[in-house]
């Protein structure tokens, strides 16, 4: 029995031909002419004007809040339904994290209450982590527009949106900074590996810099900063260009995916993930909340014993131990999302016929 995964990696054919052209010229390194073509395949596609490839997204947001200058004792306002790659380099800067509640049209940051908290803050925070989650760009107009009004930095987590759009411009460009990731699980994959991105040239620079161990320019190692390791592997790189070669068919067979599932549950007291109007999501995961009282356990043993990977959705992060002592603006969004949802297998594999398994599953057991 196949198993169905919530969303394993699809290679699109050219990758063990660019790996063996690595190989080849033996850059097996943090560096060479694929970490070249995939930094400019990510501004082609995406029209960031600069990009810096690293071993994470998560190394990627660090790397953001570092040239920033955010520094111990700075709060930054993150959101808190998403997946805590999304805030612990705010951690790793000794920095305090402000958690922010989701609204109802997007499932992401809720622009009002950000900008109520902006309002009337004594402290006001320097940066802002938007989420675009499961693929669904935020109220991004909005909630830019304030960052811009109060002076706080944005950085775009779009780690699970690469090939998101709002009025035709890609999720993760119309920040500061904004960030992909190619995590396993991913639209697109390196098998770990991450991308930053930003208009401000010297920020990249400077990202660069410091991914590369702080190395001031000197033939001997001459050192100012502390830096870090973080540069991606050419070998890496390689399997990214032929990954962003599928880009747009793997976000169009998401969103089918997504039609399929759709389809098959209508008859359900199901609600699923919404779309703004001005957006077009890649649909990364299908996800939807339970309407009437069920036991999602129930359901996702039920599918786990018949090969389908499902999982609630993301714990939101004002509830996690860890983050218990920070502050948090909260509406009860996501609080219920975490109670009531549900992600299902969306590889760019499945079939019509996956679907229908997973969906008589779901209609047996709830
Ligand atoms: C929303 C979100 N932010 C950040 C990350 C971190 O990316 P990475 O795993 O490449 O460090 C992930 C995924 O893993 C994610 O889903």
């Amino acid at each position: 029995m196949q198993k169905l995964f919530l969303s394993p990696p699809h290679m699109g054919g050219n990758e063990q031909k660019y790996i063996s052209e690595v190989f080849e010229s033996n850059y097996i390194a943090p560096l060479g002419a694929f970490v070249n073509k995939f930094e400019k395949s990510i501004c082609d596609f995406t029209g960031a004007k600069h990009a810096l490839a690293v071993t994470s997204g998560t190394a990627a947001i660090h790397l953001a809040l570092r040239v920033l200058g955010i520094k111990e004792g700075d709060d930054v306002l993150a959101s808190t339904f998403t997946f805590i790659g999304s805030v612990s380099a705010i951690l790793y800067q000794n920095a305090n994290p402000v958690f922010i509640d989701s609204e109802r049209e997007s499932w992401n940051l809720d622009p009002k209450l950000l900008e109520a908290y902006l309002k009337d803050c004594e402290k006001k925070p320097k940066a802002l982590i938007l989420t675009h989650l499961y693929g669904q760009v935020a109220q991004i107009e909005e909630i830019a527009a304030i960052c811009k009004q109060y002076d706080v930095y944005l950085i775009e987590d779009a780690a699970e949106s690469l090939g998101a759009t709002y009025d035709s411009k890609h999720s993760g460009t119309f920040g500061d900074f904004g960030i992909y990731s190619f995590n396993g699980n991913k639209i697109l994959t390196t098998s770990g590996g991450g991308m930053l991105v930003s208009a401000n040239k010297e920020w990249i620079d400077k990202a660069l810099f410091y991914s590369t161990q702080a190395r001031e320019d000197a033939l001997y190692y001459e050192h100012k900063e502390f830096g870090y390791n973080y540069r991606m592997s050419n070998v890496l790189a390689a399997i990214g260009v032929g990954q962003m070669e599928v880009i747009e068919e793997r976000v169009e067979k998401k969103r089918e995916v997504f039609h399929w599932y759709k389809e098959e549950l209508k008859d359900l007291e199901i609600e699923f993930m919404p779309e703004l109007a001005r957006s077009y999501g890649n649909r990364w995961l299908t996800t939807f909340l339970f309407k009437k009282s069920t036991n999602i356990n129930t359901i996702i043993q039920a599918l786990d014993a018949k090969g389908c990977e499902s999982r609630p959705l993301w714990k939101p992060m004002h509830l996690q131990p860890l983050f218990k002592a920070c502050h948090s603006l909260l509406n009860g969004s996501s609080e219920d999302f975490f109670e009531r949802g549900l992600c299902v297998p969306s590889g760019t594999r499945m079939t019509k016929n996956d679907v229908k398994k997973v969906c008589a599953i779901i209609k047996e057991n709830y």
